[in-house]
């Protein structure tokens, strides 16, 4: 056995290692190998080890929409660790009532209690906040109605709950037996949703308003309607996964208000706290009042920290316009890729946008532009993912426009001359 004296000897073992060597060495291996060390970030860039400037066109997947180490995020951090990291929840904090108020008046528009006024159950990431939607509509429904509906191509995260309710089989076959009870359907299939609901053992239909990790495809509006009265009509729970489009990305608070309707329940997580990890679950009205003691918790959920983390990253949202930021800057960087030979259409709302290319270059094009200092989110052949922090400005824009289309041009002109 090795003898150590000091954690500093024992670090010094690994000082002159190259991160990415400690990384391959001693990390599991589920994620691909990472494109670079980043050692900090500020708004829309991040910089590398080796002092490379990344113009930062993913924000995280989705999660620093105040861009990078946000001061009144940082500031809010530092100030609540020195006064109270954690507790446990035999203990409230004075910080997270106020999160969830925040979160249910942006939800219903209104901070009026009504009948509609929302609970939240805080966990810390997003698939924890779909289990316990899960659980939930469980608890609501009893042990007569069990099953899930849930859309094909959906993503829900990476827990056995959530990836049960996950609609992409190569994420799921190497994990099965699956937790049973999830029935997948087309988008659009309002046919597949009767039928299922019509088994009478149906607690929950769950949707996200926009396909995010599947491409960017936002769901039939029409369809969600028809399914929004068969839940009301089969007394089925309409559950919206929010955790990719949520707090303003999508030019809305939440991407289904442009729905007009109001979810039973809602999941959250992503840009909800700048990065620190924060899930969180809403119900209306008697729905928020439906986990009785015990039924379920979180160690770290709701902690002071993160509840602070949340509460400064909410709050600079609202005070910086975070929907009018994601439409104006959204429009612009649509308006300036959907004319670029070589795209064939442009999907999503505001700052959660899909380019699909006409030719399968998606992988090339990625590397290429991160080669020129931008950094895009490559979704199979064809489809970049654009989800830059919702403070980009127009320059930043301009810049990113700039070099996708000089890469686009170069690799076309690759294909065509071969
Ligand atoms: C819509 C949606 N739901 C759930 C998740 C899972 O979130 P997390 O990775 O925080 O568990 C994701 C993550 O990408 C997501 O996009």
């Amino acid at each position: 056995m090795t003898e150590f004296l000091s954690s500093a000897e024992l670090l010094a073992q690994v000082e002159n290692e190259e991160a990415l060597s400690l990384v391959d060495t001693y990390l599991m291996r589920n994620y691909g190998s990472p494109k670079d060390v980043v050692v900090s970030g500020n708004g829309s860039y991040l910089r590398t080890a080796s002092g490379r400037e990344i113009l930062d066109f993913v924000s995280g997947i989705a999660v620093c929409s105040l861009g990078h180490a946000p001061d009144v995020v940082a500031e809010a951090i530092s100030e609540q660790s020195h006064k109270l990291i954690h507790t446990s929840n035999y203990f409230a904090n004075e910080i997270a009532p106020k999160v969830a108020f925040l979160i249910d008046t942006l939800i219903r528009g209104t901070s009026a209690k009504d009948d509609n006024q929302g609970r939240v159950f805080f966990s810390n990431s997003g698939a924890e906040s779909v289990e316990a939607a899960i659980k939930l509509a469980r608890r609501i429904k009893g042990p007569s109605a069990t099953k899930v509906v849930a859309l094909n191509g959906a993503f829900h995260g990476r827990t056995l709950g959530a990836l049960s309710a996950t609609g992409q089989p190569s994420k799921q076959i190497a994990f099965e037996p699956l937790v049973p009870g999830f029935i997948h359907v087309d988008d659009k299939d309002i046919y597949a949703v009767e039928t299922a609901f019509k088994g009478g053992d149906v607690c929950a239909f769950i949707t996200e308003p926009i396909l995010g990790e599947a491409g960017i495809y936002p769901t039939s509006s029409d369809f969600i309607h028809q399914v929004h009265s068969l839940c009301q009509q089969y007394g089925v729970l309409f559950i919206v996964d929010e955790v990719q489009c949520g707090f303003g990305r999508t030019g809305t608070w939440f991407a289904h208000q442009r729905w007009g309707i109001l979810p039973d329940i809602i999941t959250l997580a992503k840009s909800i706290a700048s990065g620190y990890p924060v899930g969180a679950t809403w119900a209306r009205g008697e729905y928020g009042r439906a986990f009785l003691p015990g039924d379920h918790g979180s160690t770290f959920g709701g902690s002071p920290l993160a509840m602070a983390s949340a509460l400064a990253t909410i709050s600079a949202l609202i005070d910086a316009d975070a929907c009018g930021m994601a439409t104006t800057m959204g429009k612009l960087l649509r308006d300036g890729l959907s004319n670029l030979d070589g795209v064939k259409e442009i999907r999503g709302e505001g700052l959660l946008l899909g380019v699909e290319l006409e030719d399968s270059i998606a992988g090339q094009l990625g590397e290429m532009t991160f080669a020129r200092g931008l950094f895009v989110n490559v979704i199979g052949d064809y489809i970049l993912r654009l989800a830059p922090p919702l403070t980009v400005n127009a320059q930043e824009i301009e810049h990113a426009i700039s070099i996708i289309s000089d890469c686009l041009s170069t690799l076309r002109y690759s294909i065509t001359t071969i």
